[in-house]
């Protein structure tokens, strides 16, 4: 099967296509990463999925989502994510990945209440224009020139804590609705400056952040961006923006554009059904002549092959369904008779052939 083939970025090997999505777990005190986030990561390198990608990781504190988000904008929480990264380099073949993101306009969110937590509770949220996500929260700041860059240095140096932690990719988060997205798109960005207007100067954020973190990595380390294909609104950042996006992304080495959707438009009706982002990942592989990884509500072996042998994508993301068994890659190579990793020390629970 195509799904237990190995690919190659960079320097990078993955042994299968299988990638644990990365999902937030609300779990960190401070950011920093504990018992639970070690338990949790190093049973799915056990589970021998290709690669795993750590949780939206913020780059500084008002880029969590929660007040419970991982961060990595002190050395206390790049050493507790350097256990996890050692855990799976010496126990299992995975690669391991880390998702840096800024929630921007979305974050300061009560982990009890889901909605937006007052200032006192929280903190104020930063946007590249004064429009927030839902018209019951604060109007977030407009960012300035200047808080532009800084928050780029923001993303440098947390590239460089994940250099240093061990990490083999970086995904950097441009979708959902957060920061980086927020700037791609019309709809969130308004601003008349270099920041604003067109499409380039609307993804010029995301670039100068490519470019300060290829500028940190070697060819040791992999570079992903994570989109949404579409936000599902009229006027709004759609496929062709986004293929258009891959394609000056290939040229600043970015090796694979994982591709979701949604996320920065309230109310918006998104038709879910199985891989129901996969012609979105097609779309951008075909026309901008880039890996991609596809991602949303694939939850089988077969269903992931067929989306590689069609060529529709490279990587399969499994969230939910990898929450639910992280034995997923193993089980998958036992029923089709795949080789896969499996712990040694396991070996006598292995199914007879
Ligand atoms: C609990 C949970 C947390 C998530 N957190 C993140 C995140 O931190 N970063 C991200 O890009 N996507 C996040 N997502 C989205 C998933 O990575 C994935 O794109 C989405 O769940 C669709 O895939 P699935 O149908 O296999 O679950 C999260 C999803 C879940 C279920």
């Amino acid at each position: 099967m195509k799904l237990f083939t190995p690919i190659k970025f960079r320097n990078i090997e993955l042994k299968n296509r299988i990638v644990m999505s990365p999902m937030c777990m609300y779990s960190a005190q401070e950011g920093v990463a504990n018992d639970f986030h070690f338990v949790h990561y190093g049973s799915r390198a056990q589970g021998g999925a290709g690669l795993i990608i750590l949780e939206a990781t913020a780059v500084e504190p008002r880029g969590r989502i929660t007040n419970k988000c991982l961060g990595i904008w002190n050395d206390e929480q790049a050493l507790a994510l350097k256990k996890i990264v050692d855990f799976v380099h010496e126990n299992s073949e995975s690669k391991i990945g880390i998702q840096l993101a800024h929630a921007g306009r979305k974050g300061s969110i009560s982990t009890e209440t889901n909605r937006q937590l007052d200032l006192e509770a929280g903190w104020e949220t930063i946007a590249p224009s004064p429009i927030p996500f839902h018209h019951s929260e604060r109007t977030p700041h407009e960012l300035t020139v200047e808080e532009i860059k800084e928050l780029v240095e923001d993303f440098r140096k947390a590239a460089k804590r994940a250099v240093d932690a061990g990490f083999d990719v970086i995904e950097i988060h441009g979708a959902h609705g957060y920061l980086i997205h927020q700037f791609l798109s019309p709809l969130s960005n308004t601003r008349t400056d270099e920041y604003g207007g067109n499409p380039e100067n609307r993804a010029r954020f995301l670039m100068e952040i490519v470019d300060t973190v290829n500028a940190e990595i070697t060819n040791d380390i992999a570079l992903f961006v994570r989109i949404s294909g579409t936000e599902y609104a009229e006027n709004g950042w759609n496929v062709n923006d986004s293929a258009e996006l891959a394609k000056v992304l290939k040229t600043k080495n970015v090796d694979l554009i994982d591709v979701s959707s949604g996320g920065n438009i309230n109310g918006v009706t998104i038709p879910l059904s199985p891989g129901y982002q996969v012609p979105l990942a097609e779309d951008v592989k075909k026309i901008a002549e880039i890996d991609t990884a596809a991602v949303g509500l694939i939850t089988t072996a077969e269903q992931a092959e067929e989306i590689l042998e069609s060529g529709q994508a490279d990587l399969i993301f499994l969230a939910r369904e990898i929450l639910r068994n992280p034995y997923f890659a193993v089980q998958a190579a036992w029923k089709n008779d795949e080789e896969n990793f499996y712990p040694h020390q396991y070996l006598r629970a292995k199914p007879a052939k």
